[in-house]
């Protein structure tokens, strides 16, 4: 029989827990995979008390007692946050062992500096569980699609803005009655902030576009809006023109005059509902890929939870356990093209907007010359109503951010424009 791999893991919450239970309950199937049993050497935890579950001779508060013992081979770090993660995993590192982390605000953040850190001391770093739960995504896009040339990656990557997205849709609800839904249900935090901001989407969006394009983003080089500020007359309008509100993250490869570049979103916007991500309801997590030769791919699945992030941290502890038993290190995400990030000022893009307007002669032209005079093209426009009520909606075609934002401001200045009633940006329309 050969000698255990033994790993430390540091954090037994809801995800943590559900590491540890199915390192055991699959012991003998990894021991398989892995060429030599896998075992769990200690558990770190901050309230050792609350762990019954967890055997008394395994626990400890000391994590970087823990990670830098002789006897332990691989850390599986699922505290989250930036520290003490982040020095924990340094110290891991140095120390020899190979990482698996779930921790998407430390790798949007630090992701370089670990990852040099991983290769100087020639040991892994994966992180397949940061994005997108369970879905396999940071593998395929690392390691699938190598010789191809990915071109955008777009994903609903945070279950309950979708879920809150998707009951306004249902039921007409404005975001405050979705959220207190969406919070009663489980599926909001008791602060919302991470989520309804696209701080988390703006992580992920981070790594996401890291691996896609071969360059070093960071969380800092994400444009982030949430989803606070739509209402259920975004929605509403949505519908009207064949599309349903999503918060997507959007990380695109761009050119221009001064070579490519690399535009990295989060934003709520409309697509059509024929769109493969127009169907992603609840807290469904989907992300869609197009490369220049495999085209268009979709990954679909689990965003969240104990046991489907589990699942992907043990893909990880599989990979980086049989890297182990072979005597070496898998070859890390490089940033050789180094691709700079473009500010969403000049990241093209389309919009929808909707206006009340007083219904006198000229005032179709009045708002078309707006538009034109900063270069904004228009693709559609319509008027509902007329007399008090009448409603412009007009969806432009694609345009630097920057002069779109500006045509807005220009619009709610205008007296024949009684209030600029919805603006969401448009993805996805042909
Ligand atoms: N939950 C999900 O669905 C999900 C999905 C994808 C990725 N993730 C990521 O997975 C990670 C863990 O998330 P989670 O939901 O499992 O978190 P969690 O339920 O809050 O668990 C965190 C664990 O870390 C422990 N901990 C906190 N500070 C510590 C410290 N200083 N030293 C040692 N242990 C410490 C806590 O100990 P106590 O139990 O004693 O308080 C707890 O066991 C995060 O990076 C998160 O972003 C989570």
């Amino acid at each position: 029989m050969t000698a255990p791999l033994r790993v430390a893991l540091l954090g037994c919450g809801t995800v943590g827990g559900a590491v540890l239970r199915l390192v055991g309950e699959q012991a003998a199937d990894l021991a398989a995979r892995v060429g030599r049993p896998v075992e769990v050497a200690g558990v770190a935890v901050r309230r050792p008390d609350r762990h019954p579950e967890v055997p008394a001779e395994l626990l400890t508060t000391d994590a970087l007692g823990l990670v830098t013992r002789d006897d332990v081979d691989l850390v599986v770090e699922v505290i989250g946050g930036i520290e003490p993660a982040r020095s924990l995993i340094q110290a891991a590192i140095e120390a020899g062992k190979s990482v698996v982390s779930a921790n998407k605000a430390l790798l949007a953040e630090d992701g370089v500096a670990l990852h040099a850190a991983a290769a100087k001391a020639g040991v892994d770093l994966y992180y397949e569980a940061s994005v997108a739960g369970a879905i396999p995504l940071l593998r395929p896009l690392r390691e699938s699609l190598a010789g191809d040339q990915i071109r955008r990656v777009v994903g609903i990557v945070n279950g309950t803005t979708n879920y809150i997205l998707s009951r306004m849709a249902e039921t007409g609800a404005g975001f405050s009655e979705a959220l207190a839904e969406a919070t009663e249900l489980g599926y909001a935090e008791a602060d919302p902030t991470a989520d309804v901001d696209g701080f988390d989407a703006a992580a992920k969006a981070a790594i996401l576009a890291s691996l896609a394009f071969h360059s070093a983003v960071t969380a800092s080089d994400v444009h982030r809006e949430g989803i606070s500020a739509v209402t259920a007359t975004d929605v509403a309008r949505a519908a009207e023109i064949g599309c349903t509100v999503k918060l997507l993250a959007i990380c695109e490869r761009v050119g221009g005059p001064d070579g490519e570049s690399v535009a990295v979103r989060v934003h709520p916007a409309m697509i059509p509902t024929g769109h493969p991500l127009a169907a992603v309801g609840g807290a469904f997590n989907a992300v869609f890929v197009e490369a220049e030769a495999a085209g268009q791919l979709m990954f679909y699945g689990q965003g969240a939870g104990g046991e489907p992030t589990a699942s992907a941290v043990l893909g990880d502890l599989v990979a980086v356990a049989r890297n182990r038993v072979a005597g070496a290190a898998g070859a890390g995400p490089t940033a050789y093209a180094e691709l700079p990030t473009r500010p969403i000022a000049e990241t093209p893009t389309r919009y929808h907007v909707s206006l009340d307007v007083a219904d006198v002669p000229g005032v179709l032209a009045t708002v078309a010359t707006e538009f034109a005079r900063h270069e904004v093209s228009i693709a559609t426009v319509r008027q509902d109503g007329h007399g008090d009520a009448a409603t412009l909606v007009i969806v432009t075609h694609s345009a630097p951010d920057a002069a779109l934002s500006a045509t807005i401001a220009a619009l709610r200045e205008m007296p024949a424009v009684r209030g600029v009633t919805s603006v969401l940006r448009v993805e996805g329309l042909s």
